[in-house]
């Protein structure tokens, strides 16, 4: 009993320095437990906020005392620097966790330091004690070092190395063998989703299916989708799974796909809904990579760009804002008129060259166009300083941009390597008369699915951009174009908007905001887990089914 629970630990322990081997290669000196205090000071000054939340974890210096190694502390640790890292990454800043062991006493501590990279990171450290013991002394030697797997094991005691290892072959031909068996079940499903209409059925509540995955299981969501965390009561729009009525999706297998995005990039293009999508895969695909073997970048200074990249699989799944794929003075995701947007129509050009060479390529514009009838197009170019504009119909601009983006794909994509999705539009839902609650106010309060869909159903999409949309498509010749047909299906769920457990420029909702739902619930983005995941879901299918896109080259 005692030497398994050691092993446990051990494991634990090494996922953890593997975090620290993590932080190491990206240049960071390892801090000693003074440091971290100091830091932790000195952030004070620099994060007032942040700190304030993570002076909310439940526990402080002493208020976590154990005599032997606990498995229990480390989970604490952890979960609170990742908490810390979510909090931080909403500011747009790559953040690193290092958890530290720390010699006798198993006080937790956090700090966090600001790098002087161009690009500026986050570096938190966490430092877990590791109890009054023996082994606690042997390990606060090495704090200044990696600690690996085998290591940790050999000094917790003798075979503990030797039955890491083996547990970690185990593990390997475990996974082999669940990937092979994952293959050969896409394999059966191609048939079925080539000539099935994925996009017609029924959302089913199946709480053994659905979520794919745990909103505290995935340290990347940011703080504006974990509508659970923020305060939300009722987890059930979690748990609804979309059921096709021709045929199944094919069951989430994130092995299965980082197998086919070995050595390539998938790219989500387009505005903070795609941004949503794009959370939600990397949810969905990080579940499957070991702590220390997988890195969330975000580019703040170029602006527009948020990797993932999982180390083993040489893979990337990126974000790219581009909100109008075209130019427009939006194209910095945090410095733009909200009220007055500008789009130069068919410049493309600036944008497309981050696309080139990508494998996987998703598409979404939608949003930023309602907000006005008409749509205002520059005169000129924002290079050359044009300020003049001309408006346009919605429709008519909406059409002419996608032509401008078509036209680019149909010269620069090569269709025998790259794969095009297009996401058909994410709908809002803001007027609750639309689905018979007189008494609602936009979204907040909706517990359910619209279980019933009538003709008559009209949540107010604009179906002319879904038409033109549809046109361009069609116009495809060289590149097959996948558009992603969400928008009736996601029209139902208007249970599942962030609404106000949610962020405002950057801000949780304080309690009295949340109380006021006609002012401040958000009625277009999405909780996490939730419908991206369904998205992500179809684009899955294609990937993996595709034979077109194998990963032998
Ligand atoms: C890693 O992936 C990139 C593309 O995503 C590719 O260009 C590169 O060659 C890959 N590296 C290796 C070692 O295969
Ligand atoms: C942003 O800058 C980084 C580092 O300089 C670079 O690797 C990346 O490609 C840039 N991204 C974009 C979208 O320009
Ligand atoms: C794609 O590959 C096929 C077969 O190798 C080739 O005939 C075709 O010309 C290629 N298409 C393009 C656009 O390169
Ligand atoms: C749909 O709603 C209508 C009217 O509310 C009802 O009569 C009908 O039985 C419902 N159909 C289903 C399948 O629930």
């Amino acid at each position: 009993m005692q030497q398994r629970r050691k092993t446990v630990y051990a494991m634990k322990q090494a996922a953890l320095g593997a975090g620290v081997a993590a932080a190491r290669r990206s240049g960071a000196p390892l801090s000693m437990a003074a440091t971290v205090f100091a830091l932790f000071v000195l952030a004070t000054f620099l994060y007032n906020e942040d700190i304030k939340s993570i002076a909310d974890f439940p526990f402080g210096a002493g208020a976590l005392r154990a005599k032997s190694p606990d498995l229990h502390l480390l989970q604490e640790a952890e979960a609170a620097a990742h908490h810390a890292v979510t909090t931080l990454a909403m500011r747009g800043e790559e953040a690193i966790v290092r958890v530290l062991d720390a010699p006798r006493h198993a006080d937790i501590g956090i700090g966090i330091n600001r790098t002087g990279d161009p690009v500026p990171k986050m570096v938190i450290n966490a430092k877990v004690g590791t109890g009054g013991g023996g082994n606690g002394e042997e390990l606060a030697e090495e704090k200044d070092r990696d600690v690996t797997l085998p290591r940790v094991a050999a000094m917790l005691g003798g075979g503990g190395a030797e039955e890491a290892r083996r547990r970690e072959d185990e593990e390997e031909a475990a996974e082999k063998a669940s990937t092979e068996k994952a293959k050969a079940a896409a394999l059966v499903t191609i048939r079925s989703v080539e000539t099935c209409d994925l996009y017609q059925g029924e959302w089913v509540y199946d709480e053994v299916n659905a979520p794919v995955y745990k909103e505290a299981q995935c340290e990347f969501l940011t703080e504006q989708v974990t509508c659970m965390r923020n305060g939300r009561r009722d987890d059930s729009y979690q748990k609804w799974r979309w059921q096709p009525t021709g045929c199944d999706l094919p069951r989430f297998d994130a092995r299965l796909l980082l197998e086919r995005l070995r050595n390539k990039r998938l790219m989500f293009v387009g505005d903070s809904l795609n941004r949503n999508q794009w959370e939600s895969m990397v949810c969905l695909v990080q579940s499957a990579i070991a702590k220390g073997h997988k890195t969330l970048t975000k580019f703040v200074n170029n602006g527009s760009s948020n990797v993932f990249y999982a180390h083993d699989y040489n893979a990337t799944v990126e974000f790219y804002w581009a909100p109008f794929l075209v130019e427009s003075n939006s194209d910095n995701p945090k410095v733009h008129s909200v009220p007055d947007r500008i789009i130069q129509w068919h410049s493309i050009a600036k944008h497309a060259k981050n696309w080139l060479g990508v494998d996987y390529l998703v598409f979404n514009t939608y949003i930023w166009w309602l907000n006005t009838l008409d749509m205002k197009v520059l005169k000129g170019s924002f290079d050359e300083g044009a300020t003049e504009y001309v408006e346009v119909d919605r429709p008519v601009a909406y059409n002419e941009v996608l032509k401008t983006w078509a036209k680019w794909v149909d010269r620069n994509i090569d269709p025998n390597r790259t794969t095009v999705f297009f996401m058909g539009m994410s709908p809002n839902h803001i007027t609750p008369e639309a689905w018979g609650n007189d008494g609602g106010i936009k979204c907040a309060m909706e517990t359910m699915p619209i279980k019933n869909r009538t003709a008559s159903l009209d949540v107010g999409t604009d179906w002319r951009l879904y038409a033109g949309a549809q046109d361009v498509l069609q116009t495809f010749r060289r590149v097959p174009v996948h558009f992603v047909d969400i928008t009736a299906l996601s029209e139902l769920r208007k249970d599942a908007h962030t609404s106000v457990h949610t962020l405002r420029q950057g801000k949780l909702l304080t309690p009295e905001q949340q109380a006021d739902p006609k002012t401040y619930a958000d009625c277009i983005h999405w909780c996490l887990p939730g419908l991206p995941d369904t998205w992500n879901e179809f684009l899955y299918a294609r990937i993996v089914s595709s034979p077109s896109t194998t990963t032998e080259q």
